[in-house]
């Protein structure tokens, strides 16, 4: 059993990858968060939790549905895989902490570069194309890597923390996640057609249309899906996003 969270599809593909090595059913970990049914798993059965990295750590849904999800029994070999533009600082670490706290192991975990998505602070903008295709291009031999490692059930930490990754995790993330990342600075600008498809994408579903424009409420997790996936580029954050390029990852490469 593979549950996955993605915004733009980098984590989908690599959860997919994994799904149709191992055969195994791909859960959304939104739906799951919600569902609030137990998982039957069996005694030898993998648990895997594919997910990008936020803010140098696991998005906030990932950490709730870890938090709260129900297994027939305690899962003998738990993994995670995530994926980033640039680097994990202690995402592994909390990821374990927070599967500890539950009374379970994670045997394993595991980073993939791929392209970036975070436009919402100056400076800060999605990759060239030429960098974008290169990382994609280099995913597909770190899964032929990381596939049979999980297959063989190793027990492995391989992320690529990158520099000051305790500062990165426990120092700005926490504020970054206090103070910065709120969905109120969502916003539709005039470009929009009324298409509904930001309404579509949001995995949490927490976009709505009001009079024809969207509106956001509470329930957010940062993705950038909606921002992403406009067919007008018209979903804005504040003033930050403006001139900032989009990205999804193509299922079609
Ligand atoms: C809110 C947000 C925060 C991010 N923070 C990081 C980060 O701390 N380190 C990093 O390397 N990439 C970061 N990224 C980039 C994503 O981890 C990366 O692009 C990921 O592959 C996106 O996966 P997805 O397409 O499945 O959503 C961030 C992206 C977003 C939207
Ligand atoms: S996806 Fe873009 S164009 Fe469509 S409703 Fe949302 S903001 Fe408007
Ligand atoms: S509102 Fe946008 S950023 Fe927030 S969870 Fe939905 S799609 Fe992701």
């Amino acid at each position: 059993m593979i549950f996955y969270f993605s915004g733009t599809g980098n984590s989908r593909w690599v959860a997919k990858q994994l799904a149709e090595a191992f055969s195994e059913e791909l859960v959304p970990v939104a739906d799951a968060c919600v569902s609030g049914r137990m998982f039957s798993i069996g005694p030898d059965e993998k648990v895997g939790f594919v997910f990008p990295v936020y803010s140098w750590g696991p998005p906030s849904v990932v950490l709730k549905l870890l938090a709260s999800v129900a297994f027939s029994r305690v899962p003998s070999y738990l993994y995670f895989v995530c994926t980033c533009g640039d680097d994990t600082g202690k995402t592994a670490e909390i990821f374990c902490k927070a599967v500890r706290r539950r009374g379970w192991e994670c045997r394993a975990g595991f980073s993939v570069f791929m392209p970036n998505t975070y436009v919402c602070l100056p400076a800060f903008d999605i990759d060239w194309s030429d960098v974008a295709e290169a990382k994609c291009s280099q995913a597909v031999d770190r899964m032929a890597e990381i596939i049979p490692l999980i297959q063989r059930r190793v027990r492995r930490m391989d992320c690529f923390a990158g520099k000051f990754p305790a500062i990165k995790s426990y120092v700005i993330r926490p504020l970054f996640n206090r103070f910065w990342a709120s969905p109120k600075r969502f916003h539709a600008e005039d470009a929009c057609i009324s298409c509904g498809k930001c309404v579509q994408v949001c995995p949490l579903h927490n976009i709505r249309l009001l009079d024809g424009k969207p509106v956001w409420g509470e329930n957010c997790t940062m993705c950038l899906a909606c921002y992403h996936h406009c067919p007008k580029h018209a979903v804005a954050y504040g003033k930050y996003t403006r001139g900032k390029g989009q990205y999804t990852f193509r299922e079609d490469r």
